[in-house]
């Protein structure tokens, strides 16, 4: 029997990272590992040599080249399906990211925030109005990121249950190469009708300004279209609506950090960057494969070999996070890894930010007696998917 830690390792605490990393991080940093059908990769564990490989272009993310290291099979399908920029080298990434870039900047999301508070608002009347207790994730969690991205989209808020259940579908490591494929069929099956839609009438919305500068020029086709309103979709959605979830879960089960949020909400800015760091809800995504001969840590990966830059690792390195296991909201943790780094660093985090500050600042001065409503023993947790996450969040205030 193989010695080697087979990814993804099981954790001993929810809210905590496998202890393995830790070990790792401490003797190893640069160690093998195999994954579910035994291909041999790379674990990268300490802060500084994470950065400098999602930094290095030598490596590749795109899934189809030889050695690239996958989670799952059905994982692993639905990445090869993956048709944007997210699994692309550059220049083709940088082509297809800067058609989206201006939708994102701080700018553009400053313009979007008064309306993202009104949501905000309307969503906790609502849980004040049925009265506790109430499962957290879809009140708000699930409610909020989606009324987001279908406001960006342009697409009618009642699509939201339907969106949801098929982008959860294609990022379950339980799920089949078929069941994953299905999945995206479905969800691109949605998007082609949205996007033909709105090339017949444009609308105010990002799927409308693609087609009116991109596609109606040629530079973008249908489909291209199609693929990236599904990235949005994709990488928006269960994101930041885990990051709501765990994250009230967390300040929940640390007293002292929620008394200092409502104390003095204008922390919430550099709690979301803590909450960020300590939950690092997307463990995976940051994995590559070797296009060239890379010396790091005295080891040397070669040209196909899969990496994992483990980023909820790098994000407890106790050389860049003084105490790392602790949750402390007044730190400045804004170096962390949990958007990734490099090209690929994610297009939405200042939209993300926004959303979770509003949140954190708003929940828990309006619901400040809010509490678990069921022992941290009964919460079940969401890991065998890509973003870790709560399946529900009973509370009561
Ligand atoms: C990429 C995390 C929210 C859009 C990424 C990556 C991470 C990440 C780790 C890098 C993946 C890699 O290197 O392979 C998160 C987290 C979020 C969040 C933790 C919420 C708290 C969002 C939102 C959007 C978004 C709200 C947009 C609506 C994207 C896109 C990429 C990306 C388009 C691909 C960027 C590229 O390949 O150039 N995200 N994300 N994300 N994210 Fe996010």
């Amino acid at each position: 029997m193989s010695a080697l830690p087979r990814l993804p390792l099981d954790r001993e605490c929810p809210m905590h990272p496998p202890k393995t990393y830790a070990r790792l991080q401490a003797n190893e940093p640069v160690a093998r590992a195999e994954v579910y059908n035994g291909d041999k990769v790379w674990l990268i564990t300490k802060y500084e040599y994470v950065k400098a490989l999602l930094g290095d272009e030598r490596f590749s993310a795109v899934p189809s080249m030889p050695g690239y290291p996958q989670l799952s099979a059905g994982v692993g399908a639905a990445a090869l399906e993956e048709r944007t920029f997210l699994r692309m080298d550059n220049p083709d990434h940088d082509h297809y990211r800067k058609m989206l870039t201006r939708e994102f900047t701080v700018k553009a999301v400053q313009r979007l925030s008064p309306r993202v508070q009104q949501m905000i608002d309307g969503l906790i009347d609502d849980m004040l109005t049925k009265g506790p207790p109430l499962d957290l994730v879809p009140a708000l969690g699930l409610a909020l990121p989606s009324m987001v991205i279908t406001l960006l989209l342009g697409a009618p808020e009642e699509d939201h249950a339907f969106v949801q259940d098929r982008a959860s579908a294609r990022i379950n490591f339980n799920a089949t190469p078929e069941q994953t494929r299905a999945a995206t069929r479905d969800l691109l099956g949605y998007l082609e009708k949205l996007v033909t839609e709105k090339e017949n009438e444009p609308g105010d919305d990002i799927l409308s300004r693609l087609i009116v500068t991109y596609g109606r020029t040629g530079a973008l086709s249908h489909e291209e279209i199609v693929h990236m309103g599904r990235l949005l979709i994709s990488a928006g959605h269960e994101t930041t609506s885990s990051m709501i979830s765990l994250g009230t879960l967390a300040l929940l089960e640390n007293p002292g950090q929620q008394a200092a949020l409502v104390g003095d909400p204008s922390l919430a800015d550099r709690a979301v960057e803590e909450l960020l760091r300590y939950l690092t809800i997307i463990p995976f995504s940051t994995r590559r494969v070797a296009t060239a001969e890379v010396e790091i840590g005295g080891h040397t990966i070669r040209p196909g070999e899969g990496v994992f830059m483990l980023t909820p690792a790098a994000n407890r390195d106790p050389e860049h996070f003084p105490e790392p296991d602790r949750l402390d909201i007044t730190r400045d943790a804004r170096h962390h890894l949990a958007f990734g780094y490099g090209v690929h660093q994610c297009l939405g985090q200042q939209l993300a930010r926004m959303e979770l500050q509003a949140v954190f600042a708003t929940l828990f001065t309006r619901i400040p007696t809010l509490r678990l409503a069921v022992p941290m023993a009964e919460v079940s947790f969401r890991d065998d998917s890509v973003t870790y996450g709560v399946r529900a969040l009973p509370v009561t205030w």
